[in-house]
């Protein structure tokens, strides 16, 4: 059993969640987060002072510019990004895979390729699909996407194979820093040490093969630095990390920004006094890419999540990072990480213990917490994981059943879907003991729910 390091106050945690307190029992953590009080609160607060970003010489819309502008800064800050010129904010982490896909589209040469696994979440597949089948073909280029293998035992990506498969050909890789379904969490280096080793000439002169990690289901609750992980391209969404809904980030490194096309068209995006009938010039970065009104609260709430969290996890008392101009510094980010991976593998370590022990459960992915982040995918013999997550929220427990978009690996082991229990530091231990008692008994009793949603009852009746 791992011991958590220490360090976690998860009571005091607690407190600042209302949707725990008032006793929900949240283990779909890996979907979304809870958003703590002083979250919501600061959207409220932020609220009289409203106004537009760039666009007015009002003191409040001057003031609600440098919020949002250092937004940009604490993100950067938070991930160890150089500056905020290489973040994107946008909606999610969807919408940032769809800007590499857009922005690099004319850059692709015929007969290039991009790399994928098969554990990736659809957004890192699905739009090089789109790609590759249906967008370039229409300008006659033949692009291709080629699939990485993962054992389906371990849930670990196939490293040979993807070695294999990444050629002087590979304009980009791509790969999840952690799998929402497997939780696999993948050695970013030496995916990157594949990329580097490709050959591929890219336009700038540089050979190798850019790499895009989705960090959706690792920034969340593991210590990233951009720099030293050398990615090209980083994503997540702040809806995993605490904030309200709307917000997610592309880190990008700033060379690579440059040279790309922008990705959304219109204002703000172009430079002050450069747009005649003849020629467009375009903002710096970051505000190339940000083009129109961007979800300005959004962004300010967002990023505040970043400093909620610190304070959360090193001293959930009080506010030292929250709201304040403090610096963020690289070992207090690793600090708190560490306590919140160290954490979450003590819930995980639990769950998949007790998991293992109901007859006619299978977990998918490794049975080894450190290799995971804290979540576990699962089936039970004979029975829909659709009615399982059903059965589950009639005994107040959340859940979630489906193939969490994981498509990909649900189709290679030929599963329709899986239940999934996902954890994140405001859990504690008791709550996972509940969960998988509550879903042992659920088994060993045969209980179906009594109000299933009606797409299960039409499952039930397929
Ligand atoms: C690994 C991974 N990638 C991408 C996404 C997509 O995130 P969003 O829906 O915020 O775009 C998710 C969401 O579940 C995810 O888990």
């Amino acid at each position: 059993m791992i011991e958590p390091k220490c360090t976690l106050d998860v009571q005091a945690i607690r407190k600042h969640f209302p949707s725990i307190t008032k006793g929900r029992i949240v283990t779909n953590n890996a979907a979304s987060t809870q958003p703590p009080k002083k979250l919501a609160d600061l959207y409220r607060q932020l609220s009289p002072d409203y106004e537009n970003v760039h666009r007015g010489q009002s003191t409040a819309s001057r003031e609600m510019t440098e919020l949002f502008e250092k937004a940009y800064d604490t993100i950067a800050d938070f991930i160890g990004a150089p500056s905020r010129r290489n973040i994107v904010i946008g909606r999610n982490t969807t919408e940032a895979h769809n800007l590499v896909m857009y922005s690099m589209l004319t850059e692709f040469r015929d007969g290039d390729n991009i790399v994928t696994t098969m554990m990736e979440h659809n957004s890192n597949f699905v739009p090089w699909y789109a790609m590759c089948r249906e967008i370039l073909p229409k300008f006659a280029r033949n692009v291709e996407y080629r699939i990485v293998n993962v054992d389906a035992e371990t849930g670990e990506l196939d490293l040979d194979h993807m070695a294999s498969l990444v050629d002087d050909r590979t304009k980009l890789v791509c790969a999840s820093g952690a799998s929402n379904f497997y939780g696999t969490k993948n050695p970013v280096k030496k995916i990157r040490e594949i990329a580097n080793a490709s050959g591929y000439r890219q336009p700038n002169g540089e050979r190798k093969s850019w790499l895009l990690i989705d960090g959706a289901q690792l920034v969340p609750s593991t210590y990233v630095d951009v720099v030293d992980l050398d990615v090209d391209f980083m994503s997540f969404s702040f809806h995993k990390i605490l904030a309200p809904f709307g917000v997610g980030v592309l880190y990008g490194k700033e060379h690579l920004l440059e040279q790309m096309n922008p990705f959304l068209y219109g204002g703000d995006m172009v430079g002050n006094g450069q747009v005649s009938p003849e020629r467009v010039g375009y903002n710096e970065l970051p505000w190339k890419f940000s083009a129109g009104t961007p979800n300005i609260l959004g962004a300010i709430v967002s990023a505040q999540a970043f400093r909620i969290l610190l304070d959360l996890a090193l001293n959930p008392g009080e506010d030292v990072y929250f709201m304040s101009d403090k610096k963020i510094e690289r070992e207090a980010v690793r600090e708190a990480m560490d306590r919140i991976t160290s954490y979450n593998c003590s819930l995980t370590e639990r769950a998949l213990e007790k998991l293992s022990e109901i007859e006619g459960l299978q977990i998918y992915g490794s049975k080894v917490a450190k290799r995971r982040t804290s979540l576990v995918a699962f089936n039970v013999d004979g029975r829909s994981a659709h009615g399982l997550a059903e059965a589950l929220n009639e005994f107040g427990v959340e859940s979630r059943a489906g193939c969490h978009c994981a498509a990909l690996a649900h189709h290679s082991l030929v599963i329709p879907a899986s239940c999934r229990l996902s954890f994140y530091f405001y859990n504690t231990l008791e709550e996972v003991d509940t969960a998988v008692d509550i879903l042992a008994k659920i088994v060993r009793e045969d209980i179906y729910a009594k109000t299933p949603f009606p797409f299960v009852q039409a499952l039930a009746g397929s």
